[in-house]
């Protein structure tokens, strides 16, 4: 992943810092543009997986459309090259500050999440005179096997609307002055590694509740099926790249679809994860009673996702990688620096033997990294570094 001119130049650079591998983010986007050209699939990037302008900006200029969960995003996305048609707004709490804003901006779509959010829509649009175009997001109650944190389309979780309020709706969306159905939305989880099984469940599910809409003479032109493809964070440098064909072929063989029907897919970790590296430096060294602590200088509030939801990610110690310093392994706890048990990149890690100023990587942390960093201990938010920039 790094060439030892940019290592030299990395280790120059105060810790902790976002690296971006703009080469590998390139690959990997336009990988996907041209499988889903192929397959005639629809994309539209999950915003809320990484706000860089940089990242965002490349992603749109490839044609995709964008997903976002909230007004900002709305408006970050048309900010940074996506043309509102091509902005689909889903979230279960959208309020009516977003609603409006997302009108005023003519989005593509409102995936709607409850009776009473169409309904608000439905006048929100009325008092300004515009029709807002809405697809349904189902709940289809699919396991997607995956963390319970990131599963989603299950009736125990909050997302969608499930099978007992679809005549409801349907009414709703046949009356509703101010509301143009155009479709169903899907997104069941995330960090879905059993591609096949999921999907195909998905779209059969999906199949039997859009024939179900059209029977009650509601015409589906759009049927969204979420984002969720995994990444491999075992082992990102053997596959920096994830499975597209296997989710794209998929969706093509396994959902009954008219040729009048745009199905479109809204991948978020699977664009981004990869490409994007923690960059920190151990602190100290601690022998504990019972193990070896490395202290980094990058924290859980950089990077939650271990503490969230105890997520693997790989460290990598590059000083030990550049200077061929790679025998003597040894067993370390790795931890950050906030005042929390929870803050620790990994236990019992193998590593070289490590020292005070070693560079050191958190791998595939591009997706969920920095957008869910927060300022906890008053922390500095860590800047971003791209390989194209050094
Ligand atoms: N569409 C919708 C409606 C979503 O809610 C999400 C993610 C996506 C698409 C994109 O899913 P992806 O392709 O990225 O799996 N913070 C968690 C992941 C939360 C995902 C939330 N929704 C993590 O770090 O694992």
């Amino acid at each position: 992943m790094l060439e030892l001119k940019d290592f030299a130049t990395l280790s120059r650079k105060e810790t902790p810092f976002w690296y971006y591998d703009m080469d590998l983010l390139r690959a990997t986007v336009d990988k996907a543009a041209e499988l889903a050209r192929r397959y005639g699939i629809g994309l539209h990037y999950a915003v809320k997986a990484n706000v860089e302008p940089r990242i965002v900006q490349y992603i749109s200029s490839r044609g995709f459309g964008a997903d976002c969960v909230s007004g900002n995003e709305v408006l970050f996305a048309a900010a940074n090259g996506f043309r509102p048609e091509i902005i689909v707004f889903a979230g279960v709490g959208k309020s009516d500050r977003e609603i409006n804003a997302a009108l005023d901006l003519g989005i593509e779509a409102f995936n709607c999440e409850s009776v009473m959010e169409m309904n608000v829509i439905d006048s929100l649009a009325a008092a300004k005179g515009v029709k807002a175009n809405v697809s349904v997001r189902i709940n289809p109650n699919i396991d997607a096997h995956t963390h319970r944190y990131v599963t989603t389309g299950l009736y125990e979780n909050k997302f969608g609307i499930s099978r007992h309020e679809f005549d409801t709706v349907i009414d709703l969306l046949k009356n509703a002055r101010n509301l143009n159905f155009i479709g169903l939305h899907f997104h069941i989880g995330s960090q879905i590694t059993d591609v096949r099984d999921v999907y195909s469940l998905e779209c059969r599910r999906a199949a039997e509740i859009v024939d179900y809409f059209e029977s009650r003479g509601l015409k589906v032109d759009s049927i969204d099926l979420g984002g969720g493809l995994g990444v491999d964070y075992d082992d990102p440098d053997g596959n920096p790249v994830p499975d597209f064909e296997t989710w794209f072929s998929t969706v093509d063989s396994c959902l009954r679809r008219r040729p009048d029907q745009k199905v479109s897919l809204e991948p978020g970790r699977s664009l981004v994860a990869q490409c994007g590296t923690l960059v920190t430096r151990v602190l100290f060294v601690k022998n504990g009673e019972t193990k070896a602590f490395l202290i980094m200088d990058a924290g859980m509030n950089d990077l939650i996702r271990p503490a969230l939801y105890g997520a693997y990610h790989k460290i990598e110690n590059l000083t030990a990688a550049f200077e061929g310093r790679e025998d003597g392994i040894q067993q370390y706890d790795v931890v950050g620096p906030v005042c929390e048990s929870s803050d620790v990149w990994g236990s019992g890690r193998d590593l070289p033997f490590s020292v005070r100023g070693d560079l050191m990587a958190l791998r595939s942390a591009g997706a969920y990294g920095s957008v869910m960093s927060s300022r906890y201990n008053l922390r500095d938010i860590a800047p971003a570094v791209f390989s194209d920039e050094l």
